[in-house]
């Protein structure tokens, strides 16, 4: 099972920086109506908390049929649509692209040249082009989805709609709609379950089996976490004790920046996972906590510095791999240079956890905090875990701010100045308020 060591959070470690167990206590009851909330399933959203027991038959089936016909993949979407896929290909099918077929393309922006690049390697004839979207309204995404369909279909013809599976709404939706026009094949996204914490529905786990992961791993790993961290008692609760601390550490200590930090580069998009989920879903109502995403030990050599010594705004969450599964020895190679022969001997996997262990201390002996979550391995069954766990944490981060965690009010006035710009029916207004700023905006370009 996943683990948390809190003890660099504290003020018995780390001297008056750190946390006292007190201010945790104080917090008891809010701590365990958090996780009531959590528990009795308070709010509809929480049913990404149910996704464990969900029928996979569906994905399988179409897992099979896609690694069987297509050498392409081609996934559209964005946000929560796009983020969790791709750190599950990252994760657990490293260069998967030289390596493997079908290969896999996650088309996350409208940026044209990186569309034409992918148009430029992939054989639309041999694709199979997943459109993830919940609302199946995204701009974004739909736009992709516009040019794959007239692209394919002058390639294919009446064929088209079989390369085609839609991820979405079971019910509503421009998607939905257009899979019963067009007779596509299609996973549901289900109702309460809200865009970035649906990687443990199809939308992550379609990708999973088609690059042969098994999506019921990745789903009993999270039912064994959901279920470790519904412990009302903190001390007990590793979930309910990393959202308490982050939560203290942002209240009361100005320490309002989280820098998630794997020691792995398998986690490097998993950090970007995280980074949407904590920030949209937290960041509300002028409160909230800032994501940074980062990756050992590649960071030690580009932001460690400023985490020393610059502004102590930031709270370090480690991720330690306990057992990296590969292994390389450093060979006994330029002996007689000693900066570099001390090394010979060693495993890359004890220098990386040496490395990790170091920079831990480090920041503790500066009175700098950091909580590590230690993952036995990088798998499926502990990718479950991982992305299960950081859900729970981010819920009940949520609740301990005060906040709704699972909407995004703040996203929707640039949409509706898309949707003005672009022409859709109903944003005129949003129109003019674009022109007339780009007038202010002249006198001040140089
Ligand atoms: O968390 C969210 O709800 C959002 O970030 C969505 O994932 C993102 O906006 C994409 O939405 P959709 O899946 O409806 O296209």
């Amino acid at each position: 099972m996943l683990r948390l060591n809190i003890a660099n959070a504290m003020e018995e470690v780390i001297g008056e920086k750190g946390l006292a167990e007190k201010e945790i206590e104080a917090l008891r009851d809010v701590l365990s109506k958090a996780v009531l909330q959590v528990k009795q399933r308070n709010w509809e959203e929480l049913a990404f908390l149910d996704l464990p027991e969900q029928d996979i038959s569906d994905v399988k089936e179409i897992g099979v049929k896609i690694k069987k016909d297509s050498e392409y993949f081609l996934l559209l979407g964005i946000g929560g649509s796009a983020l969790g896929p791709r750190s599950i290909i990252e994760a657990l099918s490293p260069f998967h692209n030289l390596k493997k077929t079908p290969k896999v393309f996650i088309y996350d922006n409208v940026d044209p040249i990186t569309l034409h690049s992918i148009f430029d390697i992939v054989d639309l004839k041999k694709t199979t082009v997943n459109v993830v979207t919940k609302s199946g309204s995204t701009a974004e995404t739909v736009a992709s989805f516009m040019i794959l369909w007239e692209m394919m279909e002058k390639v294919l013809g009446e064929a088209t709609g079989e390369h085609f599976v839609a991820t979405t709404d079971p019910h509503k939706g421009n998607l939905r709609e257009i899979v019963r026009q067009k007779g596509l094949l299609s996973l549901s996204i289900p109702p309460g379950v809200v865009g970035r914490y649906s990687v443990l529905s199809p939308v992550g786990l379609l990708l999973a089996e088609v690059i042969g992961v098994d999506s019921r791993e990745i789903l009993k790993g999270a039912a064994d976490i959901r279920d470790r961290v519904m412990e009302e008692e903190p001390w007990k609760n590793p979930a309910l004790l990393m959202a308490a601390i982050l939560y203290l550490y942002g209240q009361n200590y100005g320490r309002t920046i989280d820098v998630l930090m794997p020691y792995a580069d398998g986690l490097r998009r998993f950090s970007e996972w995280f980074c949407q989920l904590w920030a949209e879903s937290l960041g509300k109502l002028g409160l909230g906590l800032t994501p940074y995403p980062s990756v050992g030990t590649t960071d030690q050599h580009s932001q460690l510095q400023l985490w020393m010594e610059g502004p102590e705004d930031k709270v370090l969450l480690f991720l330690r791999i306990e057992d990296y599964g590969e292994d390389i020895k450093i060979p006994f190679v330029f002996q007689d240079m000693e900066g570099l022969s001390y090394l010979s001997g060693h495993l890359l996997s004890e220098l990386i956890k040496a490395e990790e262990e170091s920079t831990e201390l480090a920041l503790a002996k500066a009175g700098r905090p950091s909580v590590t979550v230690i993952l036995p391995r990088i798998d499926a069954y502990y990718m479950g875990q991982l992305f299960m766990f950081f859900e729970i944490v981010t819920v009940l981060t949520g609740f301990l701010i005060g906040i709704n965690p699972f909407n995004q009010p703040g996203v929707e006035e640039g949409k509706n100045f898309t949707y003005g710009m672009m022409g859709k029916k109903g944003f005129e207004h949003k129109r003019q308020e674009v022109e007339a700023s780009r007038e202010r905006k002249t006198c001040w370009e140089l």
